[in-house]
């Protein structure tokens, strides 16, 4: 199994720029294999999760052409174009990919199966099959986890569904039924969540009402609802990946812990404000991040982002803001271990349903590396420290993890002695090249 070691270093600066965003990534496939006509779909993410995405449209009969390193182009089957794959669908690790799928095919004419590795058949699915069997969708799942039978050549009905968690996984795979449906579907969500579903099905043509909670026009509560209006067909058309807000996170926080240099730019970062929860969290905490040449590359807004070294200091995160942060939480406790007080992390239990226990992992690495913490059932208190060396050194498990394994390697920046990173390989499910990039900002970061 791969491991990284991580040496203790100080300086971190540079100008880079990260891959393309994962999310978006998985959609702009699901949906230009849907629509008509060829889409050609510029800053793709060749991950493993995307990939396995890419994989799976292609067993449902869509061509789809590489035509260069992050450039796809896909030729659209139409709405009732897909065909029935001859194998089972592998989703790998990609907890997306699974649900946005489930969502999909539920509204086929045909059967599917979708497995996935030792991580995903552990992760919960009954959350998206439970409104989508609303909706008159035939879904079995296994004591609620992968492997999904789905059953084909339902007549799907719109509903009206409120989750329980905001969760833009679930969202999206009811807004994809509902494509499909007889009539409109409404989710509503406790709080936003990630809106790439709805800008991307609007770029394609799709009718999208997004309506809050509202008195006298003013939003009320962190309540979201979307209605999809089931469209006669999705046209397809270009589609600009910008870069991952997730894994420029990893370089944001180890600019802010670093010590003073010229800072940090991150090019072309995809900067939808239901993604950058994290950075509202990093500037109340001190952080110097500043955004320049904010401009919209298609339907996403994205920018360069500018990292000074920060002296940081903790903060209660507001719980509003978790649904925004949430793939960004484990490299927040990083940042979290070395601002001076306390920080503290609630509301925050999907984390444990994540590509791991994410509140587990973390803890375990950070009780290696001496940091004073408390788990909580859905969060973490952190008692940091700002010293030079908030972190000693030891072996951590990232437990098959990306987000943990590359959280880990930021404290280096912090760090008295090298830290170990065992069982790294999922790194390439999110963030190929992860350690190519980190060295060329500083970090001296090695895979053995
Ligand atoms: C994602 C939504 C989030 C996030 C995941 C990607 C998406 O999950 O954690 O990495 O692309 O819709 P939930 O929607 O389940 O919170």
């Amino acid at each position: 199994m791969p491991s990284y070691e991580a040496a203790a270093v100080r300086r971190v600066g540079g100008e880079i720029a990260v891959p393309g965003d994962k999310s978006i990534s998985h959609r702009s496939l699901l949906l230009s294999g849907i629509a008509e006509g060829v889409s050609e779909v510029s800053g793709f993410l060749p991950s493993e999760d995307c990939l396995a995405t890419l994989a799976a449209m292609r067993d449902l009969g869509v061509m789809i052409e590489r035509s260069g390193a992050t450039d796809v182009r896909v030729q659209g089957r139409g709405l009732r174009g897909l065909r029935a794959p001859a194998r089972a669908l592998d989703m790998g690790n990609a907890g997306t990919a699974m649900r946005l799928f489930t969502g999909l095919l539920a509204a086929q004419a045909f059967d599917s199966v979708l497995i996935g590795d030792a991580s995903l058949t552990r992760r919960p699915m009954e959350r998206v099959a439970i409104p989508l069997r609303e909706m008159g969708a035939l879904i079995r799942t296994s004591a609620g986890t992968p492997p999904l039978h789905i059953g084909g050549g339902r007549v799907l009905h719109g509903i009206e569904y409120r989750q329980p968690v905001a969760s833009a996984q679930v969202k999206s795979a009811i807004l994809l039924a509902g494509l499909y449906a007889g009539s409109p579907t409404t989710v509503h969500s406790p709080a936003l969540s990630r809106d790439h579903t709805e800008r991307m099905l609007e770029s394609f043509g799709v009718r999208v009402v997004n309506a809050a909670a509202t008195v006298n026009g003013a939003p009320v509560t962190a309540e979201s609802a979307v209605t999809v209006y089931p469209p006669p067909r999705l046209i397809g058309g270009k589609i600009e990946v910008p870069g991952d807000f997730s894994s420029a996170a990893f370089f944001i926080v180890a600019a802010l812990l670093g010590a003073d240099g010229a800072g940090l730019l991150i090019r072309n970062v995809g900067l939808n404000p239901s993604r950058t929860g994290l950075l509202e969290i990093l500037r109340r905490m001190g952080g110097d991040i500043t955004v320049e040449s904010e401009r919209a590359s298609g339907a996403e807004p994205v920018g360069d982002l500018r990292i000074k070294a920060s002296a940081l200091r903790g903060i209660e995160v507001p719980t509003a803001l978790v649904p925004l942060s949430i793939d960004e939480l484990p490299v927040l406790f990083i940042a979290a271990s070395c601002a001076a007080g306390e920080t503290l992390v609630t509301g925050a239990g999907e984390l444990r349903v994540k590509e791991s226990d994410r509140i587990a992992a973390m803890a375990a690495g950070l009780k290696t590396l001496g940091v004073d913490h408390e788990v909580l059932a859905d969060g973490m208190r952190i008692a940091g420290k700002s010293d030079a060396t908030a972190f000693g050194g030891g072996e951590i498990d990232s437990c098959g993890d990306h987000r943990v394994a590359m959280s880990f390697s930021v404290a280096s920046v912090r760090a008295a002695k090298p830290i170990r990173i065992l069982d790294v390989a999922n790194v390439a499910t999110s963030f190929p090249g992860f350690v190519a990039l980190a060295r060329a900002v500083g970090l001296e970061l090695h895979e053995l």
